[in-house]
């Protein structure tokens, strides 16, 4: 996508280097600043820290982090360690253990003189999928946002967390739809969840809509229910971490409530993912881990004063503690449709199979 102009990914390999470049989206939307990863250690740190988030972009940077790792050591032992320091960078998007897992898969056929050049052509590989699986899905979506045109309005759609250009290395999953139908000339309103904790949605999904021009208002956590009440939501769109076999999402914490009051509202509540974000191997979404972050974002706001340098504010008591899970887990009978790159379907493991055949 494009930033002052110029065409992004959210990693990218730097020019005739062995290094990645990423946006520290920690300082979004205040600053723009790339970074460099020069060794594993900085990989681990840009996934455990948010420097880079989203369930793809998580995995294509574990990709890449491989691939810094086997400049140290391309040794067995040094890929089996390289493997297990990112496996625990975060617990719950499982497209970590997919690139690690693909990683593994061809590096391990390979002798260790061999395994550099592939790492990093297998890295570019997983990059340029995930843009080309993203971009399809957000095609099939478009379709979907179509059905809701109505006369001249706006179609309102409600999106929480981010699941953006910079949750992926391009385009997004729950955005790419947005940003098709858009190309297609659909008049288009989103609603985007500030989605606290770490307000993704106000600092990195309004930033990625307000430089795309499209329109949308940023609102608290707890007003999407309100709204879709009012008759002001058309459609919820989220992302998906991970989405169990029987059709179970989980995603950002408060998807679940947002699905909670679509259903209520009989509203079509649908999630968009590439293939690379189904475990086959869990049977419900009961069993994803969740992760438990630190106390701190809850008990402090990140934000500017001066337009510039991105300071905490601590908005509870001295003594207060705080629980802060990560992600939560919509049912499968609340979702109204998976949106993948190949195609819509229902949220079920029949739905899933039906589209990766592979898998039964
Ligand atoms: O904690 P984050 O910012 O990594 O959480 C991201 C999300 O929950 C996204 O919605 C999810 O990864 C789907 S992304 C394309």
């Amino acid at each position: 996508m494009l930033v002052n102009g110029k065409p992004y990914r959210s990693i990218w390999r730097e020019e005739n280097t062995h290094y990645f470049g990423i946006i520290d989206q920690t300082k979004l939307p205040h600053q723009f600043v790339t970074i460099r990863l020069e060794t594993l250690q900085n990989a681990v740190t840009a996934i455990s820290d948010m420097l880079v988030r989203g369930a793809p972009l998580i995995g294509a940077t574990t990709a890449c982090g491989i691939c810094l790792a086997l400049l140290e050591d391309s040794s067995d032992a040094g890929l089996e360690r390289a493997c297990a320091c990112l496996l625990n960078a975060r617990p719950t998007a499982v497209n970590l253990r997919w690139a690690l897992e693909r990683m593994r898969t061809v590096l391990l056929s390979l002798i260790p003189e061999e395994r550099v050049e592939a790492a990093y052509r297998e890295a570019a590989k997983i990059c340029d999928e995930d843009v080309a699986i993203n971009e399809a899905l957000g095609q099939h979506g478009a379709g979907l946002i179509r059905q809701h045109q109505h006369g001249k309005g706006s179609v309102n759609i409600l999106t929480h967390c981010n699941a953006g250009w910079l949750a992926t290395v391009d385009w997004g999953t729950a955005l790419a739809p947005i940003y098709k139908a858009r190309e297609q000339g659909i008049d288009l309103h989103v609603w985007v969840d500030e989605t606290r904790p770490r307000n993704q949605g106000a600092h990195l999904t309004a930033w990625e809509l307000e430089a795309a021009g499209i329109a949308h208002h940023l609102i608290v956590d707890n007003a999407g229910g309100h709204l879709m009440q009012q008759g002001k939501v058309d459609l919820c769109i989220v992302g998906t971490d991970r989405t169990a076999a029987n059709g179970d999402v989980c995603n950002k914490i408060g998807t679940y409530l947002k699905a909670l009051a679509a259903h209520d509202n009989s509203l079509p509540f649908y999630v968009a993912l590439p293939g690379s974000t189904i475990d086959w191997t869990l049977d419900s979404g009961a069993l994803i881990p969740i992760e438990e972050r630190g106390e701190e974002e809850v008990l402090n706001v990140a934000g500017t004063t001066t337009g510039e340098n991105i300071t905490r504010v601590r908005i509870a008591p001295a003594g207060t503690v705080a629980a802060n899970p990560a992600f939560d887990v919509t049912p499968a009978r609340l979702v109204t449709g998976l949106i993948t790159e190949r195609g819509v379907c229902e949220a079920s493991r029949a739905g899933l199979l039906s589209l990766y055949p592979e898998h039964g």
